[in-house]
């Protein structure tokens, strides 16, 4: 019986209670497909500060090392604000576990079903056939871990901070070489998103992903586009996307604007996979819901497990290499969301059917 050897980083806030409702539907599949389930619970972020006094603990990372995947859930709140920022979960956990492991590609998949519409902010007759579309954001690099970053105050009594864009040529060519991947198994259509008529960055950035194309796929149909024109291009067109490709803070801006046009917060998954392999031989990835903790409706069984439940599906197929049984999972969320139990559009604070109840119809229709 194959055995699905995983770390659980639930965290902080909704993430234990939609973490809660992808386990039981991970327990759901294991059961029918014969799967082994092997996972160990470890502290991450507030709960990583509230019980080791310190965000990532170092037992946390060793558990993850010894795990062919990472289920995350979402990590910060409220309850840690007054922190030094430093210390702060997001800065502190979540980011030093994508460096730790070098998850530069992460994946998000922007969908919305043709049924659900109309939980877009676009009108529906723009988005006949619903949206989907996918983000390949850089997740390594960038301004996120450029160096220096400091504060400083100046001999004149003024305060400075530094935050520094950072880019190497093999850093670009790497994640295009993931958006190349994506692409292939989809339009073969990739857009290339960068700000390369002001930043030095974006120029290495255009230039490399041009010349790593024309080598390495010509087959794929490349276009460039500025990061602010994307934003606007979004709006007004998602589906000319098929696959995009970005920069670390660019992705990570762009990716929560996909997820609104797409209905919901709720409902986007993600996969950040790096150049580590597991002991299956297949990428080592960490897979999290891309909404963050929902402070404001922890604790009343309402937030959507489905972006949980979708991510722990993008772990089954790349982690794993079980992809019947992630598109099964993906299948069953579609039915479930489409079929009146509609959770999908919780971010604009619609009524729900609850947490627990919207996993109950996933697993009803697996
Ligand atoms: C995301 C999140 C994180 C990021 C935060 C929580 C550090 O917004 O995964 O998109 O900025 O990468
Ligand atoms: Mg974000």
């Amino acid at each position: 019986m194959p055995t699905l050897k995983f770390a659980v980083l639930a965290g902080d806030y909704i993430g234990p209670e939609v973490m809660t409702e992808a386990l039981r539907v991970l327990d759901h599949v294991a059961r029918q497909e014969n799967l082994k389930l092997d996972y160990k619970l470890a502290d991450v972020g507030g709960a990583g500060i509230d019980n080791h006094g310190k965000a990532l603990p170092d037992s946390t990372v060793k558990t993850c090392e010894q795990s062919d995947a990472i289920l995350f859930g979402s990590v910060g709140g409220p309850k840690w604000e007054k922190l030094p920022p430093k210390e702060q979960p997001e800065r502190a956990a979540l980011l030093p576990l994508r460096k730790h492991f070098t998850l530069f590609a992460n994946i998000r998949p922007g969908l919305l079903y043709r049924e659900l519409a109309d939980a877009s902010p676009i009108k529906s007759e723009r988005i006949p056939d619903g949206i989907d579309i996918v983000c390949i954001r850089e997740l390594t690099g960038g301004l996120y871990f450029g160096q220096p970053k400091t504060t400083t105050t100046l001999p004149d009594g003024d305060v400075q901070s530094v935050d520094t864009m950072v880019y190497r040529k093999s850093e670009i060519e790497r994640i295009v070489a993931t958006a190349i991947t994506t692409a292939r198994a989809r339009k073969k259509k990739l857009c290339s998103v960068d700000k390369a008529n002001v930043l030095e960055t974006s120029v290495l950035w255009r230039k490399t992903v041009t010349d790593y194309v024309a080598k390495n796929a010509p087959e794929i149909e490349l276009s460039h586009m500025y990061v602010d024109n994307a934003a606007m291009q979004l709006v007004r067109n998602p589906n000319q996307f098929d696959v995009f490709v970005t920069e670390n803070m660019f992705g990570d801006i762009l990716s929560d604007e996909m997820a609104c046009v797409c209905g919901s917060l709720g409902m986007l998954s993600s996969a950040s996979l790096g150049a580590g392999k597991n002991s299956l031989g297949l990428p080592f990835g960490l897979y999290e819901p891309a909404g963050g903790t929902a402070p404001d409706i922890a604790g009343k069984g309402i937030a959507n497990p489905c972006a949980q439940i979708l991510s722990a599906a993008l772990m089954l197929r790349f982690s794993f290499g079980l992809d019947k049984v992630a598109t099964r999972i993906e299948a069953a969320v579609k039915k479930a969301v489409t079929s009146g139990t509609r959770t999908g559009d919780i971010a604009f604070g619609r009524p729900s059917v609850g947490t627990k109840a919207m996993a109950d119809a996933v697993i009803a229709a697996l």
